[in-house]
């Protein structure tokens, strides 16, 4: 029996900031941002939307009334929770109108959590065939203005079933994880935004890289001729750039082009929305299937890495019934009606945040769906505008 990702939707608002345009309000040249960073542009998140309403605008695409009574657990993936005690999961199933009889809860492991939230899929999935697990990765990745991190923000949703037979990834049972007590990026409870040593950080994602690809190369017997491509966690596209480099020279000449060329194909969703913590790796992932021509049977090999420090590679195969069309359909008319903030409206959005106060948030500049609308005696209060 196959287990693997059945469906993978994304989503995130319509507001994006052109990294041309911080560029020169930053006094940086535009190709640092362009090609030494790798990023275009990134998603800019209104105050309405949160890690709840992100998951909940994704995940609505996958939970239908085909699988609604068959998911038998949410596994919310994020590091931007809402509250200390309650799991966003909990809200999440609550707006799906997923059935009480769930298991709702939400896992942080910096940007591992959505990882760690397959994983446990996959397994339940083996003992529970006939059910299906919700896996979210929400985030909004914040650094905070003339920051060296601001350029690295971003913020979004996925939303993943973890099924038999899926239709569009196998999952390998072979997987190589390692972690390690390291301060390379964390946020402290009393902050909104993450503290980083950023060159630190990039080396010990290498590190990382390097470590879990030799355990997982030891444990399967393959090599990277056993690969058509590889989707990194992209905090910014030329992290995964480095990190496929590290391990280039291994490969023949003419699969170093096949693996460049898919490497792009990789990287074109993630340049345009920025890093998505959680949900950056499946973001990569999605763009792979969108926008290269992979073939069913075709091995692909997974990065995911949270600071703090957890990384692990694990691998699967494209799945016979993969149909790309309506996800590549969606993110064509997605990108056509963004809406490019200039640096002041960028600024006020990005300075905009909740009170811990009771609220009512103005919804007219957000058409999403699914929107927070205020804080009422403490509680978020979220609308279903169905
Ligand atoms: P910086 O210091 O502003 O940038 O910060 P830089 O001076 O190092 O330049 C960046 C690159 O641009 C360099 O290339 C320059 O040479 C190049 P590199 O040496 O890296 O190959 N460059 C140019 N290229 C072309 N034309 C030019 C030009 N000028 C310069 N004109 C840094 C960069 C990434 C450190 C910063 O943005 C940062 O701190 N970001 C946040 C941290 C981060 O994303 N770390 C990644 C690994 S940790 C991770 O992935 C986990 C995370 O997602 C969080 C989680 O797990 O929850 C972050």
């Amino acid at each position: 029996m196959q287990i693997g990702i059945d469906q993978l939707a994304f989503y995130t608002p319509k507001t994006y900031l052109d990294l041309v345009d911080l560029a020169h309000a930053r006094g940086e040249e535009p190709d640092k941002y362009k090609i030494g960073i790798g990023q275009s542009e990134q998603a800019v998140i209104p105050v309405t939307q949160d890690a709840v309403t992100l998951a909940a605008n994704a995940a609505v695409r996958v939970v239908t009334d085909a699988n609604r009574d068959k998911i038998a657990m949410v596994l919310f993936g994020t590091e931007s929770g809402i509250d200390n005690s309650k799991s966003a999961a909990i809200y999440l199933k609550r707006l799906l109108k997923l059935p009480d009889a769930i298991r709702a809860v939400e896992i942080k492991q910096a940007c591992y959590g959505a990882t760690a939230g397959v994983q446990f899929a996959h397994d339940f999935v083996r003992l529970h065939p006939d059910q299906q697990v919700l896996v979210i990765g929400a985030d909004i990745a914040r650094y905070g203005l003339n920051t060296p991190g601001e350029v690295t923000q971003g913020g979004g949703a996925v939303a993943m079933t973890i099924s038999a037979n899926p239709q569009l990834f196998n999952l390998d049972d072979e997987t190589a994880f390692r972690s390690e007590d390291i301060m390379d990026f964390w946020r402290p409870l009393y902050r909104t935004e993450a503290l980083v040593d950023g060159r630190f950080s990039e080396n010990v994602y290498i590190d990382f890289f390097k470590a879990v690809w030799r355990d997982y190369q030891a444990q399967s017997k393959r090599s990277i001729g056993d690969f058509t491509a590889f989707a990194f966690h992209l905090p910014f596209t030329k992290m995964g750039l480095k990190a496929l480099r590290a391990i280039l020279p291994e490969a023949s000449e003419s699969q170093q082009k096949e693996l460049m060329a898919n490497f792009e194909a990789s990287r074109q969703y993630n340049r345009q929305v920025g890093n998505l913590y959680t949900g950056s790796l499946y973001l990569s992932l999605r763009s792979l299937f969108d926008n290269a021509a992979l073939k069913p049977g075709q091995r692909l090999g997974l990065f995911s890495y949270g600071s703090g420090a957890e990384g692990e590679f694990f691998s699967g195969t494209v799945s016979d019934e993969f149909d790309a069309t309506e996800s590549q359909k969606w993110f064509s008319t997605y990108f056509k009606s963004r809406q490019r903030l200039d640096m002041t409206q960028y600024e006020r959005l990005f300075t905009q945040q909740l009170p811990n106060h009771d609220v009512l948030l103005d919804l007219s500049d957000d058409d999403a769906r699914f929107v927070l609308t205020g804080i009422q005696h403490d509680q978020r209060q979220y609308l279903d505008r169905n």
